[in-house]
């Protein structure tokens, strides 16, 4: 995810304006595998306007309504195209799980990324972010803040993921402790970009990470990166799929939308979706305490037919 053209950010404000009107023109295909997983009927789901200082935001939260209980939070983060068919789908996920699950938004109401905006100009697009780091935080920060303050949602229990651009914004959010938003524990990345950067000692943050071993993209990086967790006394798990290349969670990136560098990996994907699973689980404290050995069950936690 490394370009080697510099890009001044006036230029990119005045790009930004005509993407708008390009992106909005084109339809987003989204994959059949986006309707399941999921009963829309149990599920609230909005769009949700917030801001970061003067940008204004939008994310998407889903919930299931037929439990009042209070429930951890999981806030996602997307891929270098924004919040799109992928994402959303992912949110209805972990509503289902019986989270409160929340989009955030990096890139703000104006630019409105998306595949009809070249491959390169995306990716110049995500280095105001990788190029100003606090700024990448902010944003993160900020849908943590709103993420919590949703229906149901337990303050004092969330998860933070994200997927390629999304993964390297959890690493940085993870980096940011001791100044890390209260109640974040955990925070898990698929096929994420990885920068490397100063890790406080004995940052409690659990970090779950999950690779393409054939992923070119973070490669240069990855025993870096593991090598800093490990230094700094970081819990953390890495997980590599073999014969998996970059965006293995991606289910649309099949058949003709593959490349030999993006493609999806359903072994991947599953499994790398269990084992978040069982992280949720475990750092939200949801695990048999009487038997921790007895919680293979992937159904939803909350009870609600009794809530
Ligand atoms: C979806 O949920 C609704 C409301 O609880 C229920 O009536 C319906 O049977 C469910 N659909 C499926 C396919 O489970
Ligand atoms: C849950 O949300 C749906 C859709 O917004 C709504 O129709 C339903 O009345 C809500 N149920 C409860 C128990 O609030
Ligand atoms: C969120 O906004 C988008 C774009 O305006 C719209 O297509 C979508 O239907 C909205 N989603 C919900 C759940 O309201
Ligand atoms: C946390 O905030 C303090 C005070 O602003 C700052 O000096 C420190 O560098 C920050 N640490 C991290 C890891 O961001
Ligand atoms: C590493 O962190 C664990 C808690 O996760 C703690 O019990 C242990 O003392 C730490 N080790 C060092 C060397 O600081």
């Amino acid at each position: 995810m490394r370009a080697s053209i510099g890009v001044s950010l006036g230029l990119l404000a005045l790009i930004g304006l005509s993407l708008t009107s390009l992106a909005e023109a084109q339809t987003t295909e989204a994959s059949p595998v986006f309707s399941i997983g999921y009963n829309a009927s149990r599920l609230v789901m909005q769009n949700v306007s917030y801001s970061d200082g003067t940008s204004p935001l939008r994310g998407f939260l889903a919930y299931d309504n037929s439990s009042t209980a209070e429930r951890p939070v999981v806030v996602i983060f997307p891929d270098y195209d924004g919040i799109g068919p992928y994402e959303i789908w992912r949110a209805k996920l972990f509503a289902t799980l019986g989270y409160v699950a929340f989009v955030g938004d990096i890139f703000t109401q104006n630019i409105v990324q998306g595949p009809s905006i070249p491959v390169a100009m995306r990716s110049m697009l995500t280095q105001i972010y990788s190029r100003n780091v606090p700024l990448w935080n902010s944003r993160m920060k900020a849908a943590l803040d709103i993420a919590v303050e949703q229906p149901y949602a337990d303050a004092d229990r969330v998860a933070a993921v994200g997927y390629c651009f999304g993964g390297g914004g959890v690493i940085n959010l993870m980096r940011t402790y001791p100044n890390v938003t209260d109640g974040l524990l955990g925070v898990v990345g698929y096929h994420p970009s990885i920068s490397i950067a100063p890790i406080e000692p004995n940052n409690p943050i659990r970090t779950l990470m999950f690779y393409g071993f054939d992923d070119s993209a973070s490669l240069a990086t990855r025993d870096q990166f593991m090598q800093s967790l490990e230094a700094a006394n970081v819990t953390f798990e890495f997980t590599q799929f073999g014969k998996t290349v970059h965006a293995f969670t991606e289910p649309n990136l099949i058949g003709s939308s593959a490349s030999a560098s993006t493609a999806y990996n359903q072994v991947a994907d599953l499994m790398s979706w269990a084992t978040t699973r069982a992280f949720l689980m475990d750092i939200f404290g949801e695990t048999n305490v009487n038997n921790p050995y007895t919680y293979a069950s992937m159904e939803p936690l909350l009870d609600l037919a009794t809530a």
